[in-house]
């Protein structure tokens, strides 16, 4: 096998332009690259056997229509494309699908043989990447690959309820899953701030407090079969007993009564479970719901309930008294058990948040991780197969690279260290009580056994700060990251080298439709008619702060302010990236000149110059508008730390140290931007912790940095 690679390198050095390292994104199980490729002039001649139509030739056509999108494919014969359904599927769209596929380019043409529909539709996906991107026609590269999922659950959260996603929208996001091989789509359809199906027996619920924007039944039935051809469940969620806001202003006599003397209750109500009305309504509601999707799985929520949402409302008092429980958590697990009564009967299989966990659950209820990574251990002991999401949050704002860290069976990935924990005593009495259930505890690891319990892992983007236009680049390109981690083997965890990839994969799904790149040009556009470049040469090297940070409604109602102030969701912070693919080249550039390697230098130079010289240009554009003023301070020091990043590359390639009163000056600069960038980087820490202004924090300061270290060290 390795010998293949060997002389296919070799044979690469010697001829000196033959196809270039396949990028794939998930990375494949096993691939063998071996020399010469396949000239792709037209699209395929397709020969389709064993597979379901009209399921796999719709696939085809996508791919046909795609490569001619993705490559200039100037003659109409192109290669043979032959693909292979071993077996019909029952388990098509389900957990048992049997993904795995093996594809081989030769010079006979592009084969895939799958196990099921799902291989087939994932060999696409493959051999998608490997038609590549750019003027010219293609030539595909000759490589054996064989590849199947380390997990089936691969899925990424939308939340529609604080801002509405139009079905256009949501149908980009499943084209773009499809593509990097995830097959969830955990559509969270209700919270406090809107409901947003359709419901034709409780047609009060879109009536009211959703402003018409809500997906009529004939939208999801849509939705849902634009999935399954694209090889995407959809697992609805109506989240229940708290985060009901929105059903209990349309039934606001299902309503349990809050605590007055704790308003953030109020701001989160549940319905009220001492009252058969709730019931009755939830059985109506769940019989009309579970109708619309196919999906066994549907997820309840469960999440979030206070004791101020239900302990001080007399009739619920009495209700726990007749019925024998003594605390919330067992008033919880009684409410759970009559809904999930409800959805068995009606024939799903219930997962839910994990608090729903707090009790003993029938086994093969799944359970959501969200909170923190030690639950993993508690529901894969407790016997449920288990959907990791703690550590994948995207509304976090955090970097492809920090979610890409995580890896599903760790434990401990993400909760508070017990030197955090000691460092919030010294803060805040109210953050060290808000963080105590996060506290990270030893726990003994997985067993090989265990971990078959781990269905896989969800990355969910709560939409508070993240509107129609905004979603492509909230989710994209992190979401790729999460695609490989739950497809890929655990081992495959080079940050640089993903992102590298990444880098590939999201200008491939921009050139097929992703509007993360267009969306961006139309807020800079809205904030700098006419100018829109200088802005966006700015957000190229800034990030917004993370962790809700940016989020001033729960940084208002956290300072005891009930009415928050509405956020704007358009200026330069909405804006920016989490991940700037200029930002990983600069990363992976800085990395090499650390080692005295120079082939990027003077792309770098130019990037850096570019970043360093924008800052008066926005200055003068900026003047007058607020949103830009907020960003002044992050531009002026953008422009400095990419001057220290210039300086730190000159002195690297004339091999002569920094002089030491410049490196004082300079550090001093990286300090400040490290610092500001320190103020967000840890959940809750945050809301006690003065953040910088325009939240924005400078993301090129990593990389300028790693220049500015090797450019002081001796050599
Ligand atoms: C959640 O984030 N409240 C599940």
């Amino acid at each position: 096998m390795k010998l293949r690679l060997f002389a296919a390198l070799f044979a690469l050095a010697c001829a000196g332009s033959a196809a270039a390292e396949p990028v794939l994104l998930p990375k494949p199980r096993s691939m063998i690259v071996d020399a010469g490729s396949l000239p792709m002039t037209g699209v395929f001649k397709a020969r389709i056997t064993g597979c379901p139509q009209p399921l796999i030739g719709k696939a085809v056509a996508r791919l046909q229509a795609d490569a001619a999108r993705l490559r200039t494919l100037r003659s109409k014969a192109g290669p043979a494309l032959a693909i292979r359904c071993a077996a019909k599927d029952a388990g098509y769209l389900t957990l048992a699908a049997k993904e795995a596929y093996r594809l081989a380019v030769t010079a006979e043409g592009v084969k895939i043989e799958a196990d099921g529909p799902a291989g087939a539709l994932h060999g696409l996906a493959t051999l998608r990447q490997l038609i590549g991107t750019g003027a010219g026609a293609a030539a595909i590269p000759f490589v054996h690959i064989d590849d199947s999922p380390r997990f089936p659950w691969r899925g990424v959260m939308i939340d529609t309820s604080r801002h509405f996603m139009s079905v256009a929208t949501v149908k980009r996001q499943i084209d773009a899953m499809e593509r990097v091989k995830l097959d969830v789509l955990h559509f969270h359809l209700s919270d406090n701030e809107g409901f947003r199906i359709e419901s034709k027996r409780y047609p009060k619920l879109t009536q009211i407090a959703t402003h018409g924007q809500f997906y009529t039944q004939d939208q999801i039935k849509d939705l849902v079969a634009y999935a399954a051809e694209r090889g995407v469940r959809i697992v609805p969620e109506i989240d229940v007993p708290a985060h009901t806001a929105a059903i209990l202003k349309a039934y606001p006599e299902l309503a349990a009564a809050t605590d007055p003397a704790q308003p953030l209750a109020a701001a989160n109500p549940a319905l009220n479970p001492a009252s058969e009305a709730t019931y009755s309504f939830l059985e109506g509601l769940l019989g009309e719901m579970t109708a619309l999707f196919p999906d066994r799985y549907f997820h309840i929520g469960g999440d979030e309930v206070s004791d101020g949402a239900w302990m001080k409302d007399p009739a619920i008092t009495a209700y726990m008294a007749a019925h024998g429980l003594k605390t919330r958590v067992e008033l919880e697990a009684a409410f759970h058990k009559r809904a999930r009564d409800m959805l068995t009967r009606l024939g799903k299989t219930e997962i839910g948040w994990d608090e729903i966990a707090a009790a003993p659950l029938p086994k093969d209820v799944a359970v959501e991780v969200w909170r923190f990574s030690n639950p993993i251990a508690d529901a894969v002991r407790a016997g449920h197969p288990t959907v990791v999401s703690s550590g994948y949050y995207l509304d976090h704002l955090e970097t492809a690279a920090e979610h890409y860290a995580v890896d599903p069976a760790d434990l401990q990935a993400d909760g508070f260290t017990p030197d955090e924990m000691a460092r919030a005593q010294t803060m805040s009495p109210l953050l060290t009580n808000i963080a105590r259930p996060l506290a990270l505890k030893p726990v003994a690891p997985l067993t090989p056994e265990e971990e078959k319990l781990i269905l896989g892992g969800e990355g969910p983007i709560w939409a508070e700060l993240v509107t129609d236009e905004m979603l492509d680049q909230r989710l994209w390109p992190r979401a790729g990251a999460l695609a490989e981690r739950f497809w890929s083997d655990r081992s495959v965890r080079d940050p640089a080298d993903m992102q590298r990839r990444l880098a590939v994969v999201q200008t491939q799904l921009e050139v097929l439709g992703l509007q993360d790149l267009v969306n961006r040009a139309r807020m800079a556009e809205r904030l700098a008619p006419g100018q829109a470049k200088t802005v966006l040469t700015l957000l190229s090297a800034v990030s917004p702060t993370r962790h809700f940070a940016h989020n001033h409604t729960t940084f208002a109602m956290l300072h005891g302010v009930t009415h928050p102030p509405e956020q704007i969701l358009t200026t330069p912070a909405d804006a920016a990236p989490t991940d700037a693919p200029e930002v990983w080249r600069l990363e992976a550039g800085a990395a090499r000149a650390a080692r005295g390697e120079f082939a990027e230098a003077a792309a770098m130079r130019a990037q850096l110059s570019a970043w360093a010289e924008n800052d008066p240009a926005f200055a003068a554009i900026a003047q007058g508008k607020p949103d830009l003023e907020a960003a002044l301070p992050a531009s002026a020091e953008v422009a400095a730390v990419a001057r220290v990043g210039l300086a730190a590359l000159d002195a690297l390639q004339a091999r002569t140290p920094l002089p030491a009163d410049q490196a004082a000056h300079d550090a001093a600069i990286l300090e400040k931007a490290e610092k500001e960038a320190a103020a967000s980087a840890r959940p809750l820490f945050v809301f006690v912790t003065p953040q910088p202004p325009g939240d924005l924090i400078v993301s090129i300061t990593p990389a300028v940095r790693r220049l500015y270290d090797a450019a002081t060290t001796a050599r």
